[in-house]
């Protein structure tokens, strides 16, 4: 077991925090390889709940260390206020969290950017990731290791806003940005997490060689991939597992286990089609059973259906060994569960997911009707306790993707899971 990478199926939220939390304990390191403070990931034990953004979900288990990838795009502040945040929590990071020298670094002319370019069409969560992206790939981003040379730092922001000012007051009528006020502020980010900086590429190259364990933690998820999601209603990064080498530097060949985490239904924040939507009484239900609200905007979660289409395009892509089914407990006291297993566009039926917006947004969702429950299964963590329906439900999910589901979660504790091998 080199690397188990934990990848979200969907559009995100599936509740991977709650997973990586769990699963931390068995492994060295938990490293996050791709997105930044875009992520939301929750964590609740006893009466606690964390949300963390940009720290890897294993910063609450004792000894283990939590690194952040070189395909990660960092805000400096967010960043300092996260560690800041968990530190208070009586959890200490030094020397046990490691922050890429070469993760690219979001300022404050990505967020301008953002919000004139692209935020209201696609609807993103407006923490700069598409402008970072862009200057990463444009070679024009700074990377972590200058924000902590503060000579390069200056030099380089002195740069960049000039040439971003250009495109703020010149195309769009904005004031533009201030370098000076930006390298103050930012030069003080630098100073606190100059300890955590690393070549964390090599740090996992020797962790490998000492045969240690580690566990990637994918953001986002498949359908919000660049490549392979429903583009350009997408995130600018690469969750699915295939980033995991790009984004930490680790080979493919160290990867030995991918585990794919799915709500009981889909979700979906921000624009872009969703063919299993539901905006009527049960999309509302599902809405408030599950507390569908956004773990780092707050907006509401549009709901709908499990989408088996998509489910299995995502277990093909990230070859997914097992499933950990999540919020299953959302779905009690349903008279039908409804699971799409085909699309439907102009007579013609197909089973294959369409990674083309424009037409997805045109299919109608084949359902298999399958009967609800009434039972309360929150907190229930033995597989046999479960009503005959629910069983059903998880027998038709491993049926059509054909992929066996190991863990299923009944609530949102570390204690409210069902664990079949996982
Ligand atoms: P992530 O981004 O994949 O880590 O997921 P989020 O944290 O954004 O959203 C998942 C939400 O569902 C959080 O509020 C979790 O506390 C909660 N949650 C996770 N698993 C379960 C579950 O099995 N049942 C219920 N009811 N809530 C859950
Ligand atoms: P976690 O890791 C759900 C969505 C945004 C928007 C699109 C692009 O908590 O699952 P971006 O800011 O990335 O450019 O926005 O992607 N999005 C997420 N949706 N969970 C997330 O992260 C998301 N991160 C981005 O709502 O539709
Ligand atoms: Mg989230």
């Amino acid at each position: 077991m080199a690397v188990t990478v934990v990848v979200g199926s969907q559009w995100g939220d599936e509740g991977k925090g709650k997973v990586v939390d769990l699963l931390a304990s068995q492994f060295d390191i938990v490293a996050r390889y791709q997105g930044g403070a875009n992520a939301g990931h929750t964590i609740k034990w006893g009466d606690r709940e964390h949300v963390l953004h940009l720290l890897p979900s294993g910063v609450f288990a004792p000894g283990v260390h939590c690194l952040i990838g070189n395909g990660v795009v960092i805000d400096p502040k967010a960043l300092v206020s996260e560690i800041q945040n968990v530190q208070e929590l009586g959890y200490d990071l030094k020397g046990r969290l490691w922050v890429s020298r070469n993760a690219h670094c979001i300022l404050p002319y990505h967020q301008a950017l953002e919000n004139i370019r692209s935020a209201d069409r696609i609807g993103t969560t407006k923490r700069g990731i598409g402008p970072a992206y862009t200057d990463k790939v444009a070679r024009t981003g700074i990377r972590i290791a200058e924000l902590v040379d503060v000579d390069v730092f200056s030099k380089r922001v002195r740069t960049e806003v000039e040439r971003k000012n250009l495109i703020l007051r010149g195309s769009y009528g904005e004031r533009g940005l201030d370098a000076e006020e930006i390298i103050a502020e930012y030069s003080d980010c630098a100073r606190t997490l100059a300890e955590y900086v690393t070549d964390t590429a090599h740090f996992l190259h020797e962790a490998l060689d000492h045969g240690k364990k580690i566990l990637a933690e994918g953001a986002q998820g498949c359908l919000l991939d660049i490549d392979f999601g429903t583009y350009p209603y997408v995130t600018s990064s690469t969750p699915t597992a295939g980033g995991v080498c790009t984004g930490l530097g680790v080979p493919p060949t160290a990867i030995t286990r991918t585990i794919g985490i799915s709500k009981a239904y889909c979700t979906r924040v921000g624009h872009g089609p969703f063919p299993t939507e539901l905006t009527d009484t049960t999309g509302a239900h599902l809405q408030n059973a599950g507390g569908e609200f956004g773990a780092t905007t707050g907006r509401p979660r549009r709901c709908g259906w499990l989408d088996l289409v998509a489910l299995r395009y995502s277990c093909r892509l990230n070859g997914f060994a097992e499933l950990a089914l999540t919020k299953l407990d959302v779905l009690s006291g349903l008279e039908n569960v409804k699971v799409c297993v085909e699309y439907e566009q102009g007579g013609v039926t197909d089973s294959r997911f369409i990674n083309d917006a424009r037409l997805l947004d045109t299919v109608s969702p084949q359902y298999e009707v399958m009967q609800g429950w009434e039972e309360d299964i929150r907190g229930y963590r033995d597989f046999d306790e479960l009503p005959g329906a629910a069983k059903d439900l998880i027998n038709r999910i491993q049926s059509f993707t054909g992929i066996p589901v190991t863990m299923i979660s009944t609530g949102p504790k570390r204690s409210q899971t069902i664990r079949m091998g996982c």
